[in-house]
C-alpha cells in the first residue's frame, strides 16, 4: 500500500509504503528509505510500534537524528573526512565536528529513493534504488545502490544491500533504526536485556574516531557476551563512556565477515516479552545507546524523546576503516559487487 506522506520544499513528493507479513507491520518512506514504524505484538498479542520516528516529512527534514534511515555512503565516521585510496587522497564532507559522519551532510538518509514493491513466494517487500553521482559528498565513483527490505512469512525483516561502482571507492551501508521494544514513547530502554556476540570493541578518541585498538570487553561496561540490562553499566566511570555520553561503539563481532547472515545480538524487553534477534554477514555492530536524544524532539507518539529512550544496533564495517589498514577493508572496485545482509527476527 502506497500513500503520499508529504512534499519536500522543492515540491518533490515523498511516499509511504505499508507492508505486513508474518505478524510484522512495516512503514517505509521513499525519503532516506526511512523505517517510520515497525509494529510487532507483545506476549499478549498487543501491537506496538517499536521504532522512533516522526509524523511529518517536515519533522524528518528539520532535524531527524537518522531515525530509521538508510546510511550511506559510509556508516559512522571518517576522521577529518579524509582518506587515501590507490595513492589518491579524497576529502569527503565534514559534518560532525572535524569529522565526516554517516556519509556527510546530505547522505543517503536525506535523499529520495526510487521504491518498487514486490511479492516473491511468501515474501513481500520493497526494492529501494539510488544512484549516487561520482563526487557526491566528495566520494569517488558513481555508486549504484539497491537495498531490498523483505518481510518474510515468519515476520522477519531482512535487509539486503547491493552496490557497484565505476571507480575505486569506499562503502559502508547500514540502517539506523532506533529500537524500543516496549514501544516508542514508553520511556528508556535501560531495562532491556542485550546480548552481543563480541569479545572485543574498538575504543575511540574524544572525537569518537577509533584509535585502531581492538580492546577486550572483559571486565568493562562493554561486555554484553552474557545478557545484561542496557542500563546496568551505563553510569560506570569509564573514559570511553564519557567520550560518547554512554555507549556509541563498534563491536568486533566474534564471527567476523560471513557469507551468510549469522546471529550476533539479542535484545529483549522483559515487560512486554518482545524480543529481537539480529543476524548479519557484517563484521561489526555499532551499539549506540541513544545518548544524544536530549528532549528537543517530539516523536510520532506525541511525547518528547529523552536520552536512552531507544538504542541502535547498526550492522556495519568498522568506523574509519579507510584510515585503518588493520580493519576489514571497505574498498569497492569496478567489477566487484558490494553485498551484505542483515536479518531482524522478532518474537514475544
Ligand atoms: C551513530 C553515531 C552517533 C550518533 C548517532 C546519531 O550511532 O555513532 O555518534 O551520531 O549515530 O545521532
Amino acid at each position: 500500500m502506497k500513500s503520499l506522506f508529504g512534499k519536500l520544499a522543492d515540491g518533490t513528493e515523498v511516499h509511504s509504503w505499508a507492508l505486513e507479513n508474518g505478524g510484522t507491520r512495516l512503514k517505509v518512506l521513499s525519503w532516506g528509505g526511512v523505517v517510520r514504524s515497525l509494529e510487532i505484538p507483545d506476549r499478549a498479542g498487543r501491537y506496538a510500534n517499536v521504532c522512533l520516528g516522526f509524523d511529518t516529512i517536515e519533522d524528518y527534514v528539520a532535524g531527524s537524528p537518522y531515525f530509521g534511515a538508510l546510511i550511506g555512503r559510509y556508516g559512522n565516521r571518517i576522521a577529518e573526512g579524509r582518506f587515501t585510496l590507490d595513492g589518491e587522497s579524497h576529502q569527503v564532507d565534514v559534518n560532525d565536528g572535524a569529522n565526516s559522519l554517516h556519509g556527510g551532510a546530505q547522505g543517503f538518509d536525506k535523499r529520495v529513493w526510487d521504491v518498487e514493491p514486490f511479492t516473491e513466494g511468501t515474501d513481500v517487500g520493497l526494492y529501494l534504488y539510488r544512484t549516487s553521482a561520482d563526487g557526491e559528498m566528495g566520494y569517488p565513483g558513481t555508486l549504484r545502490t539497491k537495498v531490498t527490505y523483505t518481510l518474510t512469512r515468519q515476520g522477519d525483516w531482512r535487509i539486503d544491500y547491493e552496490a557497484t561502482t565505476d571507480r575505486a571507492t569506499v562503502v559502508n551501508l547500514t540502517s539506523h533504526v532506533y529500537w524500543n521494544l516496549a514501544g516508542e514513547s514508553s520511556g528508556t530502554v535501560h531495562d532491556h536485556e542485550l546480548e552481543i556476540a563480541a569479545s572485543r570493541y574498538t575504543p575511540v578518541d574524544s572525537g569518537l574516531i577509533p584509535t585502531g585498538e581492538m580492546a577486550d570487553v572483559a571486565g568493562t561496561p562493554f561486555d554484553f557476551r552474557r545478557p545484561k540490562t542496557v542500563g546496568e553499566d551505563l553510569r560506570a566511570a569509564h573514559q570511553q563512556l564519557l567520550y560518547s555520553k554512554g555507549i556509541d561503539h563498534n563491536y568486533v563481532l566474534d564471527k567476523g565477515i560471513t557469507g551468510e547472515p549469522e546471529h550476533v545480538a539479542t535484545l529483549k524487553d522483559p515487560s512486554s516479552g518482545r524480543t529481537m534477534k539480529i543476524a548479519t554477514t557484517e563484521p561489526g555492530l555499532q551499539f549506540y545507546s541513544g545518548n544524544f536524544l536530549d528532549g528537543t524532539l517530539v516523536g510520532s507518539g506525541g511525547t518528547v524523546y529523552r536520552q536512552g529512550d531507544a538504542l541502535c544496533l547498526e550492522t556495519q564495517h568498522y568506523p574509519d576503516s579507510p584510515n585503518h589498514p588493520s580493519f576489514p577493508s571497505t574498498v569497492l572496485r569496478p567489477g566487484q559487487i558490494y553485498r551484505t545482509t542483515t536479518v531482524h527476527s522478532f518474537g514475544a
